[in-house]
């Protein structure tokens, strides 16, 4: 049942009102150690999404809900509204977090289903869920009884294979789930395969409330093309804002046939400042926070050269001054400044972990 963002939710409640009425929605994804509060306000700069949501708050017997990622709940300044996202299996702790976040002001609660790492789906949290429909079952009744508001999934189409998918849908649908997000890839699939955008649509298709469709979204063309392919109402976003945090203001303009914003690598340069002055911790040594700039630059330089020089400099950066005579050198001089930051990631720069920088730095 395709359902649109302005319907009311199968429980009978309305979503929060979208920047501009009559497109799809945009939502940056949950991203862990990425989403953070002050993320959250560099990409409101450059163009909020429709909605933000947490990294995900970890649920087990003697959790409480971490400091630094309530602050993304409680001290934003995006005045967008942000889900709340929780990953556990056990009902009475997952109760007892919800009655904590509902102190706070969260658009919603979201229940994540999709984490491929091992050492969480081994606890059967997280992606490991999607093994168990009648597990699954259980948990979102409870949730779904102990939430007066939105409540929300996050969800991949299944562990190994596509096998349960249908199965739970039809949980998200017994328990007036509000809005789901599906990231069209098996947790066995990780990050890098194909996304499966006619899974998207199979799950568009059978569920009830509305769908963001996530994975692979890399631009503003793209966002539009799985709009139309997948018939979602929603588009969710993560490391493609990470590399271009313009991309919801570009969705705005796309969708609404203006003409789109088209960045140069001196404002790139900007980004770069931004992501700096966010990530600053005064307890962190500066190669430490240089080392903490790689893995955001891992996808910023997907877009600034097709040869990768940027990101084959920027991974042997040695100290903050290196960092950015390195940006300078790249983004700004010999009239870089004007040139275009592609649209689309250039093919073969590979965003590789941060591990593959150098661990020592002899500066
Ligand atoms: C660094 C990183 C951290 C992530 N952390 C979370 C998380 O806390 N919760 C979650 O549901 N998904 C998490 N994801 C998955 C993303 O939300 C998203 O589903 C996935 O990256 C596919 O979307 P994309 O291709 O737009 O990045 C994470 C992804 C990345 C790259």
């Amino acid at each position: 049942m395709m359902r649109s963002a302005t319907d009311a939710t199968p429980s009978g409640k309305a979503l929060p009102q979208p920047i501009l009425p009559s497109q799809p929605l945009t939502a940056l994804a949950p991203m862990q150690d990425v989403t953070t509060r002050a993320f959250f306000e560099v990409i409101a700069r450059y163009g909020a999404p429709d909605y933000f949501f947490t990294e995900y708050f970890r649920v087990h017997a003697t959790s409480r809900l971490e400091p630094h990622i309530l602050e993304s709940v409680t001290s934003h300044g995006t005045g967008r509204p942000v889900f709340a996202q929780i990953i556990g299996e056990d009902i009475g702790h997952i109760e007892r977090s919800i009655e904590e976040l509902l102190q706070h002001p969260v658009a919603g609660i979201d229940l994540n289903m999709g984490c491929p790492a091992p050492k969480i789906y081994k606890k059967n949290v997280g992606g490991g869920l999607l093994r168990d429909v009648a597990k699954v079952d259980d948990l979102l009744r409870a949730m779904r009884a102990a939430i007066p508001g939105l409540f929300t999934v996050k969800m991949r189409i299944g562990f190994e294979d596509t096998e349960n998918f249908a199965a739970l849908l039809d949980c998200v649908n017994r328990h007036g789930v509000d809005l789901l997000s599906v990231h069209g890839r098996t947790v066995k699939e990780l990050y890098r395969s194909e996304v499966h955008y006619d899974w998207i649509r199979f799950a568009v298709e059978r569920a009830e409330p509305a769908v963001f469709a996530n994975g692979n979204i890399t631009s503003a063309r793209t966002a539009a093309a799985v709009a139309r392919s997948t018939g979602a109402a929603g588009l969710m976003v993560g490391r493609g804002a990470i590399r271009n945090p313009w991309i919801f203001r570009q969705c705005r303009e796309l969708f609404s046939g203006q003409t789109v914003y088209a960045p140069t690598l001196a404002d790139v340069r900007h980004y770069v400042e931004d992501l700096w002055a966010a990530n600053l911790r005064p307890d962190v040594e500066d190669q430490a926070q240089v080392n903490r700039m790689k893995k955001f630059m891992a996808f910023v330089g997907q877009g600034v050269d097709p040869e990768g020089a940027f990101l084959h400099d920027i991974r042997r950066a040695c100290g903050s001054s290196d960092f950015f005579a390195i940006c300078d050198r790249h983004l700004l001089e010999e009239g870089r400044a004007e040139i275009p930051f592609a649209c689309e990631p250039y093919p073969g720069v590979i965003a590789r972990p941060n591990r593959e920088a150098p661990q020592t730095c002899s500066l």
